[in-house]
């Protein structure tokens, strides 16, 4: 019930005017963002890779500006060496938003963005990581699965985010099931009419099934990126019928979700990684989370009244 109005709100200038000023909501949303520049965000990254892999998402969506697509760029490049000087390359990749580096601008909009990706993703291979590019709305999948088609000609390890609920997930799975191929498999984040993905809750789960199956019996990389127990069940039973090793697929979930569960996996010997985000622009990121789940949004109203 509070799911929709939560990511209307995740798009709304008068809805983040009032949460940004809130002054509790500070303190919960670093439960779910580990920082709000790079010096506050390294420590946790460092922690976390002690057990587990990591994507680091410098937060921002929907820009409109080049200047603000520019500074975004600058400051993967930033992290990246950062994580070069830290000795992290091996153990962290970044994800990034492609309306964050340009993709909406008015003029020229997608080769902008395949630019900017190009440098985070020239940046990454520098230090011997990756990237790979987050999934937006569905208005923008053809887009994004075009330029990850363009930027893998020149960094063929770049991944992409697929989302179950969408109907058309199945058969791209099928495109992005070839070698070399790396995609991250969520359920799906945002509000979308039922004309292109499914809405009821067991019909997702039962499309990210199907989606993961095509995705073990390939011969790319399949990225589990998911905190429900059945999904992470099923995973590990497909990857062992399809004589897959703890190499050749990997477990993710988001920074502060599930910690015990990460742990619990890593320990197993699996690989785990965390996606963790970072920066002011938290909005659009912080309300998904409050919308994925019910509980945090009551939390999250309780403080409020009782401040
Ligand atoms: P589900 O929503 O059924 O949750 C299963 C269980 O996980 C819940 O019962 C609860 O215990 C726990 N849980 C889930 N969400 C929680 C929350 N917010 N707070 C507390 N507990 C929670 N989406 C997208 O559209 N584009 C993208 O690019 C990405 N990228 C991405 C990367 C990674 C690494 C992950 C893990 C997820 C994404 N997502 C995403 C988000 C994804 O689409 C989805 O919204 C969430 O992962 C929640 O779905 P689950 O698969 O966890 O199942």
């Amino acid at each position: 019930m509070l799911r929709k109005p939560l990511l209307l709100a995740a798009r709304s200038a008068a809805c983040r005017r009032i949460v940004e000023r809130t002054p509790l909501t500070r303190a919960m949303v670093h439960r779910f963002v580990a920082g709000e520049d790079l010096d506050s965000a390294l420590p946790a990254v460092r922690d976390l890779a002690g057990d587990r892999l990591v994507t680091l998402d410098f937060l921002g969506e929907d820009t409109r500006d080049l200047a603000q697509a520019e500074a975004t760029v600058r400051a993967y490049e930033e992290l990246l060496a950062a994580l070069g000087e830290a000795g992290l390359g091996d153990r962290a990749e970044v994800s990034v938003k492609l309306s964050a580096v340009g993709q909406f601008l008015d003029r020229d909009g997608e080769k902008t963005a395949l630019e900017n990706a190009r440098r985070i993703a020239g940046a990454a291979a520098a230090i011997g990581t990756t990237v790979t590019l987050d999934m937006e709305d569905h208005t923008t999948t053809d887009s994004t699965l075009g330029i990850l088609r363009e930027l893998r000609e020149d960094f063929p390890s770049a991944g992409a985010v697929l989302q179950a609920y969408l109907r058309r997930t199945e058969a791209d799975c099928r495109d992005l099931s070839g070698a070399g191929s790396r995609v991250r498999l969520c359920k799906g984040a945002y509000d979308e009419p039922e004309s292109v993905a499914f809405r009821d809750k067991h019909e997702v789960d039962r499309a990210y099934v199907r989606a993961l199956r095509v995705l073990m019996e390939g011969e790319g990389y399949p990225m589990v990126a998911s905190h429900d127990p059945r999904m992470i069940a099923i995973a590990g039973e497909l990857a062992a019928a399809n004589g897959r090793g703890a190499d050749d697929h990997e477990y993710q979930m988001l920074y502060g979700i599930r910690d015990e569960e990460q742990v619990r996996l890593a320990g197993e010997g699996k690989r785990m990684r965390v996606y963790v985000p970072y920066g002011t622009e938290w909005y659009g990121y912080y309300m998904r989370r409050l919308a994925e789940r019910p509980a945090n949004m009551l939390f999250f109203a309780r403080s409020l009244i009782t401040r």
